[in-house]
């Protein structure tokens, strides 16, 4: 999205500034002052360390706002907790190493890291540090732990470093950060006036009263695309099989269990949609008869079920489409991009998303997966591991890309 500059974006903004004991935080003082010019109003909380590198004095001067730097400070204001009550968002730069783990794990020793077990409001975090403490494992599974929680994580910059070392740890530029905290506070609008219809989920298909027939989907990926479309501006229906998951607020839900109910659903809205994101993993072969009754185990040392497969949605979706952009997934567990491929042109697909289910970390009941993009227009694009939410928003920047694509080719027909 492209921010208007020629205005202060975050004007009436309250923001939190955590800054914790690196040498990057001298950084933070020119950061203040580029959030405060663009309108905030800055409140400055510090750890202990990183009073050792910059003194609360200099960022008091500059914030005209008193720096707290101690849990037990002025005890009876409750700042744990009212400094986070009144903050649109917090700031952590730079973040390091220890605030990262404290953050991931929850522990709250001190007066910034305790904020954040209440705060609400969005977090940016840019942390600062060596080359070899942000290769280290376990600060990657902590980066990935707060960005499953919905942290903005910046990745930090390669450079030289204090150490002399020349490495990926210098902390994000502050035109990187000032921006991370307008995306986070300024509604994107890029998909206003989109309606998407998102199928997620399981369906369950019935072998008697009391057994089923299912797939190991949790729905996350499916609604991570709602939920991102929605905030983008979209309208969206959400056609979900059975989930452990909090419906999406703003979003409209339509809850079904079986293949028919799912196809029956996406039929009724498609007409009125603009870009359909099959995520559900339909089932492709039904019981072909459901027992009135549970079936019993006397008598019976084995039981064959018979199964029909069932109609593919999408085929049938891509039959009936006039206008819409038509998204798919592929499972797979081999032969990815050429499965993937397969798909995309045998149910006449604009874009598939390739994932390989059998990859660790990712794919079902993961909050992370990994995704091959493949266009109908013969683009390729591969994203390694990372938050759903995050891939969500690329599929819809992918759709985005392909829509002006042929909005560009249609214009230069005419
Ligand atoms: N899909 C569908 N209707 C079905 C089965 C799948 O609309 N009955 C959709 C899925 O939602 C997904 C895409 O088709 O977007 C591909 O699903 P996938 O399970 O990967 O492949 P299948 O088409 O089912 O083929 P196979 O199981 O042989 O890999």
């Amino acid at each position: 999205m492209d921010l208007d500059r020629s205005q202060a974006t975050l004007q009436g903004k309250r923001l939190v500034l955590g800054v914790t004991g690196s040498i990057a935080a001298y950084k933070a003082v020119s950061l203040l002052r580029a959030l405060t010019r663009e309108g905030a109003s800055v409140e400055v909380v510090m750890t202990q360390a990183a009073t050792r590198f910059v003194t609360p004095l200099t960022f008091e001067v500059l914030s005209g706002k008193r720096v707290t730097t101690d849990l037990f400070e002025a005890h009876e204001e409750m700042r744990h907790l009212s400094i986070p009550e009144r903050a649109h968002a917090i700031i952590v730069a730079p973040a390091t190493a220890n605030f990262l783990a404290k953050a991931a794990v929850g522990l709250a020793d001190d007066l910034l890291s305790a904020m954040l077990l209440t705060a609400k409001c969005p977090l940016v975090i840019a942390p600062a540090m060596d080359g070899d403490m942000w290769m280290n494992p376990t600060v990657a599974d902590h980066v990935r732990t707060l960005r499953a929680r919905g942290a903005i994580l910046l990745d930090p910059e390669e450079g030289p470093l204090a150490s002399g070392q020349i490495a990926q740890g210098r902390l994000a530029s502050e035109s990187r950060i000032v921006e991370a905290v307008q995306t986070a506070l300024i509604p994107q609008e890029d998909w206003k006036g989109q309606r998407v219809l998102v199928s997620a989920g399981p369906t369950q298909e019935a072998i008697d009263p009391v057994r089923f027939i299912s797939n190991r989907s949790s729905g996350k990926m499916g609604y991570a695309i709602a939920e991102a479309a929605r905030d983008r501006g979209a309208d969206v229906v959400l056609v979900t099989g059975p989930t452990a998951l909090a419906p999406p607020c703003g979003v409209k839900v339509v809850s079904v269990t079986t293949a028919k109910e799912m196809a029956d659903a996406l039929c009724r809205h498609f007409g009125s949609s603009t870009v359909v994101i099959m995520a559900a993993a339909v089932a492709d072969f039904l019981p072909k008869e459901q027992a009135a009754q549970k079936l019993k185990k006397r008598g019976r040392t084995a039981l064959s079920l018979e199964l029909e497969t069932a109609p593919d949605i999408l085929a049938m979706l891509s039959a009936q489409r006039t206008s819409q952009v038509l998204v798919g997934f592929a499972a797979e567990t081999e032969h990815l991009v050429s499965h993937a491929k397969d798909k995309l042109i045998g149910k006449g697909l604009d874009l598939i998303i390739a994932n390989d289910v059998t990859r660790e970390g990712a794919g079902f009941g993961s909050d992370d997966n990994a995704a091959v993009i493949l266009s109908r227009t013969g683009q390729q694009k591969e994203f390694g591991l990372m938050p759903k939410r995050q891939l969500a928003d690329e599929i819809l920047t992918a759709v985005q890309n392909l829509r002006s694509a042929q909005h560009h080719s249609a214009t230069a027909v005419e």
